[in-house]
């Protein structure tokens, strides 16, 4: 073989061996899982910090937006503490896995979202959102982002979306806070009230994200 030749099939060996080192396995999340249900797997389960709310719905979220928080939760860009001392314990892999598993899981339960938004929101709420652009990534509906690292926020617990919206603003806070440069440029313009108003109108909508309870799947 000539050195070319050599290289080519090493370089295709190569290539074609990538994918499947990054190959996710959603068996193996579920396995993974195991040690995540006992906040994301029960309906209407509190946190109580920084204050009391429901624990995010991640069943159903994009597998890719889901590998982007956690990967944020482990950098410390994200500064939830307990989130991140989970996410610390995991690997790129156990990200992917776990990431799979929960894009699908639970898919039976939800039905088709239509494109276009079940409710109106009022002309205040209107105006916020189109002041901030929201629907230009997270998509008309709120449920299908222009980008499967952006997430999938319809049907989100309210209460939720409110305290994420607010750690956008948050900085110079250990335990506190979100950096991430696209959404801390939008929630700036806002005041507290206006982004609970954004939450509580985005909550309200149907979407594909759900609790799936724990009995579900054993
Ligand atoms: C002790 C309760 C608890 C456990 C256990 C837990 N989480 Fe979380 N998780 C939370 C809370 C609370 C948040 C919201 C954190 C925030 O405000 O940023 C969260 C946020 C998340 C998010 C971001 C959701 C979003 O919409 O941005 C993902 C993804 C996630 N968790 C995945 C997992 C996975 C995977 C596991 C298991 C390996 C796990 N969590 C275990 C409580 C928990
Ligand atoms: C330019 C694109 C863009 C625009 C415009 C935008 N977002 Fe986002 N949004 C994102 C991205 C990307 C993320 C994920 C950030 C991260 O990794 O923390 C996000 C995250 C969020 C989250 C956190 C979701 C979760 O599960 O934790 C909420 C809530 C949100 N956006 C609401 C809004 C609202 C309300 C507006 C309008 C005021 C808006 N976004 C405008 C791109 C955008």
């Amino acid at each position: 073989m000539s050195k070319a030749i050599t290289l080519l099939v090493a370089l295709a060996g190569a290539l074609s061996f990538m994918p499947a080192a990054q190959a996710q396995d959603a068996v193996a999340g579920e396995k993974k899982a195991a040690s995540c249900i006992g906040c994301h797997g029960i309906p209407g389960y509190q946190a109580s910090f920084p204050e009391v709310h429901r624990v995010p719905m991640i069943s159903g979220q994009n597998a890719k937006y889901i590998v982007a928080s956690l990967q944020a939760y482990k950098k410390g860009e994200r500064r939830h503490p307990t989130m991140r001392g989970i996410a610390i314990t995991l690997t790129d892999t156990d990200m992917a896995d776990l990431a799979a598993f929960y894009e699908k899981h639970g898919a039976s339960m939800i039905k088709p979202v239509a494109e276009t938004p079940a409710a109106q929101p009022t002309p205040e709420v209107a105006a916020l959102l189109a002041k901030g652009a929201c629907a230009t990534c997270h998509g008309v509906n709120y449920n299908k982002p222009i980008d499967p690292g952006y997430p999938k926020i319809a049907g989100q617990h309210a209460d939720y979306l409110y305290v994420a919206l607010r750690a956008y603003t948050v900085t110079g806070n250990a335990k506190v806070g979100r950096s991430n440069a696209i959404m801390a440029a939008q929630v700036k313009q806002f005041k507290p009230a206006e982004l609970k108003a954004m939450a509580q109108y985005i909550g309200s909508l149907p979407g594909e994200l759900r609790t799936v309870p724990q009995s579900r799947f054993r």
